[in-house]
């Protein structure tokens, strides 16, 4: 496979998918694979899926992998699990995915994948300012990217509205569980986008999940300051920016190698210069 090429996962309630993305185009190259998520999702069973998916696609050792998991991740370990096992609680997911697949990945939060999937090659591409990114699912992903840089783990799906997680109220699986029809819907993603707003003041609001292909159903009804707009690479983003993260990962890590290897002949030269320098001004017979 080219080198243009990276593999992106996406660790989801219901699926685990994969596919090995042009990083030219932020398109798939291959078809996407999935295995339904285990159950019950634990770390085990989790990971050795996701070796499953990776190995279909047979990367080679070089290839960057990037993995997505709904949750805080941070340095590769998962710190909450809101709509998963508990049992991932501080998981080192980076380890025990590298355990099972033999190959190392870079992993990072669902939303923060598909926020950078959006920024790279999306419906914000390229664009300056604070992008906010939202996905309403089983629950209600963030992920805030400001002049190209993502901060990470923003966890906004979980701020207090009226008492409430404001995923309960306003994710798509909130329709479900209350009943709601779209109006009631909207009312609910009105106050929390409306609170986003007050809080964050983005320049641009993306809306991302299944839910984000029936845009016109709710968004033009939205009242707010910044463009609100669908996402555009749908259920692909989580494995577009899962790949297109590990590249950028993968490339900052090999900086930072060639950095210290170049430091280090340095310092090996000055060291040698200085011990020639020693020997030179040494008395002569004092030499060892
Ligand atoms: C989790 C987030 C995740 C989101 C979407 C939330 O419940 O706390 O970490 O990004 O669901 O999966």
């Amino acid at each position: 496979m080219s080198k243009h090429i990276a593999l992106g996962v996406d660790i989801g309630g219901t699926g685990i998918k994969a596919a090995p993305v042009n990083l030219k185009t932020g398109e798939f190259a291959e078809d996407r694979y999935r295995i339904p998520t285990p159950k019950p999702a634990t770390p085990e069973a989790v990971a050795k899926t996701v070796a499953k998916v990776i190995a279909k696609f047979n990367p080679p050792r070089k290839m960057p992998i990037g993995v997505a998991f709904p949750g805080v991740v941070q340095h590769g370990i998962v710190k909450t699990a809101a709509n998963v096992d508990d049992a991932w609680i501080g998981t080192d997911l980076r380890g025990i995915i590298r355990d099972y697949a033999g190959h190392d990945v870079h992993v990072l939060n669902d939303a923060d994948a598909a926020g950078f999937g959006e920024f790279k090659y999306g419906a914000a591409h390229g664009r300056p300012g604070s992008v906010l990114m939202t996905t309403l699912g089983t629950g209600i992903g963030t992920a805030m990217i400001v002049d190209g840089t993502l901060v990470p783990n923003l966890e906004l799906g979980h701020i207090v509205i009226d008492g409430h997680d404001a995923e309960d109220r306003a994710a798509e699986s909130a329709r479900d569980r209350y009943d709601y029809d779209w109006d009631q819907w909207i009312a609910e993603l009105q106050k929390y986008y409306s609170e986003l707003e007050r809080l964050l003041w983005p320049d641009l609001i993306i809306v991302g999940g299944g839910v984000s292909k029936k845009h016109h159903m709710f968004l033009p009804k939205l009242r707010l300051r910044a463009p609100i707009v669908p996402a555009e690479l749908l259920n692909g983003a989580g494995i577009v920016g899962a790949a297109a993260a590990a590249a950028v990962a993968a490339k900052r890590e090999k900086d930072e190698e060639k950095k210290a290897a170049k430091k280090a002949a340095k310092d090996d030269a000055r060291a040698a210069s200085h011990a020639d320098a020693e020997s030179e001004g040494a008395p002569e017979g004092e030499g060892i």
